[in-house]
Parts: C-alpha cells; structure tokens; sequence
C-alpha cells in the first residue's frame, strides 16, 4: 500500500510509520508527507528519511475544498493508495473525506468517541476520569468521527497533568498507529455497518 502522511507537527505519529515501514516484512510504504505548516517538525523527519515532501498552507487557499483539492492532487501524483493522518489538525472536507472513503486512518488521543476534539487530556483530567488511551479510525466526513481499528487504554495517575497524561498516551499511539495500519494493509479489516470487523 502507498501511503500520503498529513501532518501539522511535530511528528512522532509520523516517525512511528515510518519505523514501522522500514521493516521488511511490513505491507506498506511512505509515498508523501503533506504539512499545512511549512515549519512542521515532522518534515525534517521525513527529509531525514529520505520522503518526499510538500507543504500545503491552508492560509493560500480560500476555501477548504481548494486547500483540499491542491493535496489531492498532491497524493495521488506520487501514487498514494491510502492516507494516515498523523496529528494532521484541519478538518477535511466532505468532497475530501468521500474521494478517500475508506483509505483514511486518523489518530486521536482519546478512547472515542469520548472526548473529540482539542484540549482532550485537560478535559479529561477535568472530568475525573480514571482511564484515558487513544484511538484510530477510518475518517469519515464528522470530525473524530468513523469506524474504530485500534484502541489502547491508558491508566490516569494521581498527579498527571496534561502533559504527563499527553507522553504516556502517545507512547501507546506509537504502538497502535503502525498495527492497525499493518491490519488494514494485510485486507484484514472489513467495514460492516460502519464497525470493523478483523480478521
Ligand atoms: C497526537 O497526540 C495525535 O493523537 C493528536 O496530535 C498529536 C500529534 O503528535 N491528534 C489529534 O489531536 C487529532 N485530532 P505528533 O505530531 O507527534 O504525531
């Protein structure tokens, strides 16, 4: 599978994908990484990686659609099949989000569909909550919205503070991006009446 990662940061989501395709047995490959923000950290990790890159400023373009059409454009040129989004923080349009029906994995760091949004780890701790984690899902035209491949659960220690609860959730990210995008790269997981079904 050809991959376009879309990013908007620092990207460690991004860096755990591409460890995770270095791997000779892994089914899928890093075609192109698109960022809205020219000084992502994570293009500096693709470029040391050896990945193409393009920055896509949603600030050029005046609406979302065009902003989306300059991407599309962009991924399907270098051959992508399939996309991850990796801390990429826009929200996609409708006509975005159907041409990629399906071929679209999110990363959000909550047990969905609890919490979507920003500020999660601040309202969660504010909610009192005992047990936060993080989630992937194919994308579908709501935000944080769509059928759910991997879910990790992580503990809420007395003490935490967003930011701790922030690197102990993503460390599980780290862990579950790269499996679920192996699931579904293998054709192990089916959509059925928009819950996953794995093989
Ligand atoms: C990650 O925690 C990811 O789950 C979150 O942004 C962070 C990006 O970190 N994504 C969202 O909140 C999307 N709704 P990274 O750039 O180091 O991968």
């Amino acid at each position: 599978m050809k991959i376009g990662v879309l990013i908007s940061g620092r990207g460690s989501n991004l860096k755990a994908l591409i460890d995770a395709c270095a791997k000779a047995d892994f089914p899928a490959e890093i075609v192109l990484v698109i960022s809205n923000k020219e000084n992502a950290g994570g293009l500096d990790i693709a470029r040391a990686a050896g990945i193409a890159t393009k920055v896509v400023s949603h600030r050029d373009y005046d609406t979302r659609e065009a902003f989306d059409h300059v991407m599309n454009d962009a991924l399907l040129e270098a051959g992508a099949d399939f996309i991850c989004n990796a801390g990429f923080m826009r929200i996609l349009s409708d006509w975005f989000v159907a041409q990629w029906h399906d071929r679209q994995l999110n990363i959000h760091p909550s047990l969905l569909p609890a919490f979507k949004g920003l500020k999660v780890h601040e309202r969660v701790l504010e909610a009192g909550c005992k047990v936060s984690g993080c989630t992937v899902h194919f994308v579908r035209p709501a935000m944080d919205e769509g059928p759910i491949v991997a879910q990790a659960a992580v503990p809420i220690l007395e003490g935490d503070t967003p930011e701790t609860l922030a690197a102990r959730i993503l460390e599980a990210e780290h862990g579950i991006y790269p499996e679920a995008l192996r699931l579904v790269a293998e054709g192990r997981v089916r959509i059925v009446d928009e819950r996953t079904v794995i093989r």
